[in-house]
């Protein structure tokens, strides 16, 4: 929907077309006068975007990427998954076997230039068009080309800052940290983000 709202044309992937066709059919509903470039596929669809974000449960994300490793071939694959699991009332973090989540679906297509992004905005800001999204998103990568495309698409949504949080290795430590901010949501009754302070410049 950010990504639509500041003009990028955006190709909704699903398992299933008909299930994509649903879901984009009712956001454009909510936002009835706007032009938002968004169009509909199954997964293998979406794959054919220039730049392809990874959005699904943990543990589909690997899977899915991996069935459409031709496809993905020498293009920027942003992860966005969370490894979480719910015990009680809390979120715990979950490692999956190469430290993230990101790490797994960079194995899963090793051509791909894999970059993580994106893990701690809520889904419901990042829907909310009538305001902006104010939060910093950090971004790690084994490729530069991948760090630099992930952060110019963040810094195309008003109020989001990307910042370079250095190789894939940091991904595990970014996608626990959501476990802890969705905790937190829930103490507060609240959809926070996260705003780093001290960088240069500021
Ligand atoms: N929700 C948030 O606020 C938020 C924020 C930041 C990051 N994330 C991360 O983004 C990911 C998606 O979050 P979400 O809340 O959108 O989750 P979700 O609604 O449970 O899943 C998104 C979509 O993934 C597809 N899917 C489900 N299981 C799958 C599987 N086993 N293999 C392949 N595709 C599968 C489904 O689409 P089809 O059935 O149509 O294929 C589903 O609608 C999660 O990893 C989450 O940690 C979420």
């Amino acid at each position: 929907m950010r990504l639509a709202a500041v003009g990028h044309e955006v190709v909704l992937g699903s398992r299933s077309a008909e299930r994509a066709e649903e879901v984009r059919a009712g956001l454009l509903e909510l936002w009835p006068g706007r032009e938002l470039a968004i169009g509909a596929a199954d997964n293998a669809g979406a794959a054919a975007a220039d730049v392809v974000v990874v959005a699904t449960p943990w543990d589909g994300a690997a899977p899915t990427v991996a069935a459409l490793a031709e496809a993905l071939d020498g293009k920027v694959v942003i992860s966005m998954a969370n490894a979480l699991t719910r015990v009680g009332k809390e979120f715990q973090p979950l490692i999956p076997p190469r430290g993230s989540v990101a790490a797994d679906v960079q194995a899963a297509v090793p051509r791909a230039l894999v970059a993580a992004a994106f893990h701690h905005v809520p889904a419901k800001e990042l829907g909310a068009l009538d305001h902006p999204v104010e939060c910093d998103v950090l971004v790690c990568s084994d490729h530069p080309e991948a760090t630099e495309v992930t952060s110019a698409l963040i810094a195309d949504i008003p109020g989001m800052r990307a910042l370079d949080a250095g190789r894939l290795t940091a991904a595990g430590a970014i996608e626990s940290l959501t476990a802890v901010l969705i905790g937190m949501n829930v103490r507060y009754r609240t959809r926070l983000s996260v705003r780093l302070t001290g960088l240069p410049g500021e």
